[in-house]
């Protein structure tokens, strides 16, 4: 029987200990908003959104909402970031992704002072954290990481396995695990004998965005299990990349789905903002 890593309770633990921040934060006289930008109505993305705007309220930061149509322009969008960019209050600009197929992304993300880039996705912030330099963390793999240290899972010299080289996800979850000394391999949809490489994984990361993608098969007895992926299935119930009900058996530990990464997320961009209107040059 695999032990359960709680995000739920992690990320609620994380989210009380920077209300305190935030609270002496104002004493000091140091405040500051998040602006939560969203284009167009996709209804997962409102209910991120929403998730964010919910969690900026309980740690007790200012949220501003920017709610656009779909048919804005990339111009007008923009222009909005960089009314932002020079607002003293905003300490966090959030571009939820992915925006309508009209606008480029990536312009988007440049546009992003890399000081108030609480995402992490500006190309700054991504090449700092490639060499160890401060900057702000991308915050889905940083989530990960906390999860292991607060459930006392040993990163150094292991073998870490990681399924999926998103930049979101992927790619800098590698950095991450190797800045904690873990071995890393990063595997996609053309690496070959992926089974028997994710078979000698002590911790396991999968982040393909396929359900119930990872059975038995790919995992190690007593490995570590970390579940990416968010899906509905047809029953309409949550799960995962990882066949949870084959693969709990064999872990040691595993997050689940609902309740493993996804809450981590939002908490580590609430952790995002807090240091920023703490100015905190090193905010990792
Ligand atoms: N879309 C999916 N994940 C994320 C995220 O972490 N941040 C933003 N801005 N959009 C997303």
């Amino acid at each position: 029987m695999a032990k359960l890593i709680d995000g739920k309770r992690i990320s609620q633990e994380i989210k009380d200990e920077l209300k305190e921040q935030v609270t002496a934060l104002k004493e000091q006289g140091k405040t500051g908003a998040l602006a939560v930008i969203q284009v167009g109505h996709d209804p997962a993305s409102s209910v991120y959104v929403r998730n964010k705007k919910n969690a900026c309220a309980y740690i007790g930061i200012e949220s501003l909402s920017y709610e656009l149509e779909e048919d804005t322009t990339q111009q007008e969008l923009l222009h909005l970031i960089e009314k932002l960019n020079q607002d003293g209050n905003v300490k966090g600009i959030l571009v939820q992704l992915p925006v309508p197929e009209h606008i480029d992304e990536n312009a988007v993300i440049r546009a992003i002072r890399p000081d108030k880039d609480v995402d992490g996705f500006h190309p700054q912030s991504v090449g700092a954290m490639a060499i160890g330099q401060p900057g702000f963390l991308p915050c889905t793999p940083s989530g990960i990481i906390q999860l292991l240290k607060r459930s006392g899972v040993g990163i150094e010299g292991k073998h870490c396995v990681i399924i999926g080289r998103s930049n979101i996800v992927g790619k800098p979850m590698a950095l991450l695990m190797l800045r904690e000394n873990a071995t890393v391999t990063i595997t996609h949809s053309k690496t070959q004998d992926l089974k028997a490489l994710c078979k000698s994984a002590d911790i396991l990361i999968a982040a393909l965005g396929k359900p119930l993608f990872v059975t038995a098969e790919y995992v190690k007895e007593g490995a570590v299990v970390i579940d990416v992926g968010i899906h509905r299935k047809e029953d309409n119930k949550l799960c995962g990349d990882v066949d949870f009900a084959q693969v709990e058996p064999l872990a040691s530990a595993i997050t689940p789905v609902p309740g493993g990464v996804g809450p981590m997320t939002i908490a580590m961009l609430m952790q995002n903002c807090v240091h920023s209107i703490a100015g905190n040059e090193e905010r990792v």
